[in-house]
């Protein structure tokens, strides 16, 4: 089975190709960096009018990068939500034009879900699971126990991790998208350099919350702002918030999984792996500490790897593939939709 997947739903304009024997055919991706990077964030109608003029040229990149035409495909998979509705409709409507064209069955992916199956893509995991979910929208926890069986065990309460990277990020002049910015600074720097808060921490349940961590750097960037005045930040001192932040928020993120590891086993739930998704599973440090979390557990540790963590077509490809063979199909008049919990996938 060939199935071509479309994500749009953010800032990243991608396609993906994947067959039932795992092996992923084509994956094209166009990010928008440039075009959002004097606004220092992602603006919905710019998003939506770079989809609209890249996705024709990046499907027909795909099909080129697999060798086939839209004749040898057996089904076509686009992201309908959650996420920027001007440019999860453009997807959409793509998609469903290729499958009605086509006479092929369309599937309306739910963006949660796609990065929550990619690791059976990836590294083949078996259900069921333990997700962490972690991305620029997203922070949450969920019992993965098939296609379309989600159980929420906890989120954020506040900001999602993705933000509360791209927000310290943007107070230690990083700039956008602070991530992988904050990460290749905190390189050189000391983790330990700075006490930063970690709310929740030791708390009982596995919700999340950063906005106390968000405030205490706020306010130690300003302290040093009136110090160095016009200087600015000095080197040392952003090398070690980052790495300070950084660990900060891995310890948040192996407490709460921690607790959810707590929470199954007490529930009888047996899971055969930690699974980490999303944009925020590309940082090493919070990859370190969740292996050590999932060796102490004694289950396997599975994180996609990074091109596949951050958004993708393939994984999008790879959700309708998923639930195209068990025999989900959803007709043309398929909504899309801004907000979609995936605990309401079913
Ligand atoms: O999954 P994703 O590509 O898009 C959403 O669906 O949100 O995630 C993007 C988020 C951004 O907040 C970005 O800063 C964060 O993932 N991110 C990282 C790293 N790479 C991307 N955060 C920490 N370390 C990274 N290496
Ligand atoms: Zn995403």
């Amino acid at each position: 089975m060939l199935v071509l997947g479309i994500e749009t739903s953010c800032d990243e304009t991608a396609v993906g190709i994947v067959d039932s024997a795992r092996a992923i055919r084509a994956n094209v991706v166009a990010t928008q960096l440039a075009e959002h990077q004097p606004y220092g964030g992602v603006v919905p109608e710019i998003a939506a009018r770079a989809h609209l003029d890249r996705l024709d040229g990046l499907i027909r990149q795909a099909l080129l990068e697999a060798r086939l035409t839209l004749g040898d495909l057996d089904g076509v998979a686009a992201t309908c939500g959650p996420g920027l509705i001007g440019g999860v409709m453009v997807g959409a409507m793509a998609g469903k034009a290729i499958a009605a064209v086509q006479g092929l069955p369309f599937s309306a992916v739910n963006h949660l879900e796609a990065h929550a199956l990619t690791a059976r893509l990836t590294n083949d995991v078996a259900f069921p699971y333990l997700l962490l979910l972690v991305s620029g929208g997203h922070c949450q926890l969920l019992l993965v126990k098939g296609v379309g069986d989600y159980r929420r065990l906890g989120g954020t309460i506040d900001d999602a991790v993705g933000e509360c990277f791209d927000k310290t990020a943007k107070l230690l002049g990083l700039g956008y998208p602070g991530g992988p910015m904050l990460e290749k600074a905190a390189l050189g720097g000391d983790s330990r350099a700075f006490d930063l808060p970690r709310p929740m921490l030791g708390r009982s349940g596995c919700d999340f919350s950063f906005s106390g961590l968000k405030t205490a750097v706020r306010q130690l960037v300003a302290a040093k702002f009136s110090e160095t005045g016009s200087d600015g930040l000095p080197t040392v001192f952003v090398a070690a918030m980052a790495a300070s932040v950084q660990a900060a928020i891995a310890d948040i993120l192996a407490d709460r999984a921690g607790n959810a590891f707590r929470l199954l086993r007490d529930g009888g739930e047996a899971v055969t792996a930690l699974v980490v998704g999303g944009g925020v599973a590309a940082n090493q440090a919070v990859r370190a500490r969740l292996t050590e979390l999932a060796g102490r557990e004694g289950v396997a540790f599975a994180a996609p790897p990074i091109g596949l963590c951050t958004d993708n077509g393939v994984m999008v490809a790879w959700a309708g593939l998923e639930r195209l063979r068990l025999g989900l199909r959803d007709g043309f008049d398929v909504r899309t939709r801004p907000r979609w919990p995936l605990d309401s996938v079913a």
